[in-house]
């Protein structure tokens, strides 16, 4: 069976950089046939700021777009973050949708695809690998990083991969499948 992988596109501002880079990483997993794909855009899903009463882990939802929320994390087996950074950091819509559940979280591997000035959003994907791992979530050191992004965008602000983002959404996909395949028993257990 096909390893479900939720694609989140985690900048929600106007004009954002990060559907089109979204959607060339989708593009790389539809190629793959280990992976089924599913575009999960935080814009879209508009949560507002976290504003549940209990504690995420009771799963005690008492919002609409809590449980909608739920349910799309659930469903992965694999997650691939699309992320900018924010003033060297993650990205608050990401760290909201991060804060609303816990145990849809938990013993999944994950993807980082960033993108930003010369740092290519590293500090951001190490300040949010830490969260990451209180959600025992496994984010893989094989990760996509695109410095200087805007060199890599057309006239009409499509993204234009180069040689070395195809083979480390290559090398990240190839590691997220093994993980897939061995963190699907600890959820079993
Ligand atoms: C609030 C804000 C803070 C930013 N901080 C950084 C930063 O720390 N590092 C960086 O490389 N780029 C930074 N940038 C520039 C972003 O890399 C660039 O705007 C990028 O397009 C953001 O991703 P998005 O278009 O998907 O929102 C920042 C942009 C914004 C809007």
């Amino acid at each position: 069976m096909a390893i479900k992988l939720n694609v989140i596109v985690c900048s929600t501002r106007p004009g954002r950089i990060g559907l089109p880079v979204a959607r060339w990483f989708e593009s790389a997993v539809k190629k793959d046939s280990r992976f089924e794909p599913r575009f999960v855009d935080l814009a879209e899903i508009n949560l507002p700021i976290y504003d549940e009463p209990r504690h995420p882990a009771m799963q005690q939802y008492e919002h609409a777009h809590t449980k909608a929320w739920s349910e799309i994390v659930k469903s992965a087996d694999a997650y691939a973050f699309v992320m900018p950074e924010y003033n060297y950091f993650p990205s608050a819509s990401l760290i909201n949708a991060l804060t609303y559940v816990f145990k849809e979280w938990n013993y999944k591997a994950a993807g980082l695809v960033s993108y930003g000035g010369v740092s290519g959003g590293m500090r951001a994907v190490q300040a949010e690998k830490l969260m990451m791992t209180n959600f025992k979530i496994m984010p893989l050191p094989e990760q996509v990083l695109i410095p200087n992004f805007p060199q890599h965008l057309d006239a009409e602000k499509r993204f234009t991969p180069n040689e070395l983002h195809d083979t480390s959404a290559k090398a990240m996909l190839d590691e997220l499948a093994r993980w897939a395949a061995a963190l699907k028993t600890m959820r079993q257990a």
